[in-house]
């Protein structure tokens, strides 16, 4: 494969981008009475509207003719067929596993792992109607009432941003708890709201090993003992989520209240496996199948469509477009659902942590700069607060609008209002005010002369600000499965393009090796040897401890 930025592909996109760069989108939609159905696409239920960007139809051939050219069909082949393509960790990446629903084998290194999903799946349905129902009961034969999942990272993340999605059709009697940060705040924020006696803990960590994870673990343990319970107690509260059975004996949980899963799922793709734990025992076993139904729908779409009509190619494309060709260096994700609040935070970690990386697979620098910021807010909080700068800001910051269509309340006139601010601020980004139109505007509110022009420059909006609208039918299992699925598809594509393998986080590591180190000398008073801020940092620390 030629160099990605001398490549055919990437020069006539170079060359490409002046043209179409230079233009107003006013401009374009004035010319294409077509361009809403041109750029729009339905897949799994979804509809995205992408002809609020900065394209024509000749961007789409050649963004489509780079993906051809950077191998985008056999590497996700490879993907598909569980080929070793995390190569740095030397692992399979098959988290479509997890959700496959077809009844076809699929191989790591010749052994099928489909019977082994199926077989997990099927203990955590049966696990979490158990719970849901009552018959799975505490220590005293009460039912359980709040769930506590500790884990961090991808076994939190994932399971937390679902059950406030769906909570709509959680459990009434349950309620669901995440505690991540190692600050103990956050563990006794919850400890303090719950009663041992009635309270489900779910360790889950893909490692066992996350000292955060670990640390919430073992104070949650010594806070149920130390309110009555006994040892052989802790089976009826205590659950592990893992790939590492011999570390969850190790930490005294019984691996028969294990559910596991394997290294070839990555922990920002977790929550289809034994992660989602949470998640099915909110939602119930025939919810979170539909969650999967709706992944794997995505999953066929994103094999089976022609690259100009596949939603995540697509998506993953337009990304490339304004990372690598409008400097845009960051991305807005704005969800028109509180329910999705967390959805920011999920894509943070999916997108940042797979493709916020420097080198190639094959360990060269990166041609181009790679992954963008992704940050946002649920609207119409976001129009309040950040909108401003992404109107009138003099950086160029593609948003994705998303948006339930179907409200999950029965409150009247909201959603109508909700809906009209998404669509709104996409036109407002898109069209923009020209100075003329301000000048009318002005004069028609009966000013004039001087005090007018003062105005002008500060009331204009360029416009020409590009966005998605990704429609949702509603926010049930099916269609958070497949727009999860859908950015999840959609990295891949950009690290085939960027040529980086978005499998492995090794720019996570030298944080926490540092930090043991701290660790341990804060507990003692010798420290080795660091440099001058870090030693004044710790010294400070030590006072205050
Ligand atoms: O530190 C980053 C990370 O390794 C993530 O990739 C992962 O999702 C998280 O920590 C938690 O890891 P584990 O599930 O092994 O506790």
């Amino acid at each position: 494969m030629s160099n990605l930025t001398n490549s055919p592909a990437w020069l006539a996109l170079a060359a490409h981008r002046d043209e179409v760069g230079n233009r107003h989108m006013r401009e374009l939609f004035a010319a294409d009475a077509e361009r809403f159905e041109r750029f729009s696409l339905r897949a799994s239920g979804l509809f995205l509207d992408y002809s609020k960007n900065r394209i024509d139809a000749r961007t789409m051939d050649l963004l489509i003719g780079l993906a051809r050219e950077r191998g985008l069909e056999s590497a996700r082949a490879a993907m598909f067929a569980g080929r070793r393509i995390n190569t740095t960790e030397d692992r399979a990446v098959l988290h479509v596993a997890l959700r496959d629903r077809s009844a076809a084998p699929i191989e790591v290194d010749g052994q099928d792992v489909m019977p082994a999903v199926r077989e997990v799946l099927e203990r955590m349905g049966t696990f979490a109607e158990a719970v849901r129902s009552g018959e799975w009961r505490g220590y005293t034969k009460e039912s359980i009432t709040d769930v506590v999942n500790i884990g961090i990272g991808g076994s939190d993340l994932g399971p937390a941003m679902a059950c406030q999605a769906l909570a709509a059709c959680g459990h009434e009697r349950l309620t669901m708890h995440f505690v991540s940060n190692i600050d103990g705040d956050h563990l006794a924020g919850v400890l303090a709201k719950v009663d041992p006696r009635r309270t489900l803990f779910i360790v889950a960590s893909k490692t066992f090993t996350t000292i955060e994870t670990m640390t919430n673990a073992a104070t949650a343990r010594a806070w149920f003992l130390a309110s009555g319970a006994a040892e052989a107690d802790v089976a009826k509260h205590f659950v592990a989520v893992s790939t590492n059975a011999e570390r969850v004996a190790a930490f005294g949980i019984d691996t028969a209240n294990m559910f596991g899963f394997w290294d070839w799922v990555g922990g920002r793709y977790s929550m289809w496996s034994a992660v989602g734990l949470p998640i099915a025992i909110y939602v119930g076993r025939d919810n979170f199948n539909a969650l999967l139904d709706g992944a794997h729908a995505m999953d066929c779409h994103f094999v089976e469509a022609p690259l100009d009509a596949n939603m995540p190619v697509v998506l993953g494309l337009l990304g490339v477009w304004y990372r690598s060709f409008f400097d845009s260096s960051s991305i807005s994700i704005a969800p028109y659902a509180q329910a999705l609040a967390r959805l920011p935070a999920y894509l943070q970690q999916l997108e940042m942590e797979s493709n916020g990386k420097s080198v190639t697979r094959d360990g060269k620098p990166v041609e181009t700069a790679t992954c963008p910021v992704i940050w946002g807010e649920p609207g119409t909080n976001g129009q309040h607060a950040f909108f401003q700068l992404l109107h009138q800001g003099t950086d160029l910051i593609p948003v994705d609008f998303i948006a339930p269509l179907a409200a999950s309340h029965k409150l009247a006139d909201h959603h109508r209002l909700l809906l009209a601010n998404c669509i709104a601020q996409s036109k407002a980004l898109m069209v923009g005010k020209t100075a003329d139109e301000v000048r009318t505007e002005l004069s028609a509110g009966g000013l004039s002369g001087e005090a007018l022009e003062a105005l002008v420059p500060h009331r204009v909006f360029p416009g020409n600000r590009p966005s998605n609208t990704l429609l949702l039918p509603d926010l049930s299992p099916r269609s958070l499965g497949a727009l999860i699925a859908l950015y999840e598809h959609k990295v891949f594509v950009q690290s085939v393009i960027w040529g980086i393998n978005a499998f492995d986080q090794w720019g996570v590591e030298l944080g926490k090796q540092i930090a043991s180190r701290i660790a341990a000398e804060l507990a003692g008073d010798q420290t080795s040897a660091h440099d001058a801020s870090t030693l004044g940092l710790i010294a400070a620390a030590r006072t205050a401890a």
